[in-house]
């Protein structure tokens, strides 16, 4: 939090907010529904690709003040399975700008020291987004700080079924196949963010009331976070809000209050 506070102006607004966190309750993995360009550009009766490009800033924005904060993981949601829906020329400006947003941001992303992983079918990316999204995971990996697991070409029931499938491949490679009953340690260790502890705090911006498809495994417990503000109005501000308000929850997986939590 030290890293945070001293980036910060004397007079931020931002200060009270960060001394009012507990530090010894920060979420270890924070995901984000970056959703909200599109009306944000058509607000500004502006085009969609303008919005798109608006959204650069809060994420590098996001990035830098969890990796200052000594939050553990961030998972970004970036591109879904189900966008290639969209016209064309919106799908393609977003390769583009995600090629170029990689490119730029990989001196930043090794200077806070963070690790970039790729979670999705990376394999169907246009080649010159692939390339760059590949060489920024090498260049990073050894990277002891923030993991920034960038979802891409992703989709929730997808990762299930290709979880489904290595077990099913692992199992027909030992000779196993017959007696196969599948466990949910099994399930985990072959999701796309096997080793990572699930998110416990979720939030979407632009008020969209659901999933769309993200991490329907691992957020069964995480506490969720929407708020109106567009993505591209998202500040470091909000951010801490919503982490603030993540630790006034009382989390109790299904059991009861932990002792000392407010009786409701
Ligand atoms: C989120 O913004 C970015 C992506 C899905 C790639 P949208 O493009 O979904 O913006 P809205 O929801 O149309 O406003
Ligand atoms: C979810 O947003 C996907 C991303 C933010 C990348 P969408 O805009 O695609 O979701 P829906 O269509 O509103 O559910
Ligand atoms: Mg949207």
């Amino acid at each position: 939090m030290e890293a945070l506070l001293e980036i910060l102006e004397p007079d931020a607004p931002e200060r009270a907010l960060v001394q009012s966190l507990d530090p010894g309750r920060l979420p270890c993995h924070i995901a984000i529904i970056m959703d909200g360009n599109g009306r944000w550009a058509n607000r500004r009766s502006l085009p969609r690709p303008a919005g798109h490009e608006a959204g650069v800033e809060p994420a590098r924005t996001v990035i830098e003040t969890c990796a200052r904060l000594g939050i553990r993981y961030l998972t970004l949601y970036a591109f879904s399975l189900e966008n290639w829906k969209r016209p064309r020329a919106e799908v393609d400006m977003l390769w583009r700008l995600l090629q170029v947003y990689i490119r730029r941001e990989l001196p930043n992303l090794m200077k806070h020291g963070v690790r970039v992983k790729a979670i999705g079918r990376i394999d169907a990316l246009p080649d010159p987004a692939r390339r760059e999204l590949v060489h920024a995971v090498e260049a990073t990996a050894q990277n002891q700080g923030l993991q920034v697991n960038l979802a891409i070409n992703y989709g929730g029931r997808a990762e299930l079924a290709d979880a489904f499938n290595a077990i099913l491949d692992k199992a027909r490679a030992a000779g196993t196949l017959e007696n196969l009953r599948v466990t949910e340690q099994d399930i985990a260790g072959c999701l796309y963010t096997a080793g990572v502890p699930d998110p416990d705090l979720l939030i979407r911006t632009s008020g969209e009331m659901r999933i769309s498809n993200f991490l329907l495994w691992q957020i069964a417990y995480a506490e969720l976070f929407v708020t109106d503000t567009l993505w591209p109005d998202f500040t470091r501000a909000d951010l801490l809000r919503a982490i603030l308000e993540y630790q006034s929850r009382d989390r109790r997986f299904g059991g009861l209050a932990a002792a000392g939590a407010k009786a409701r």
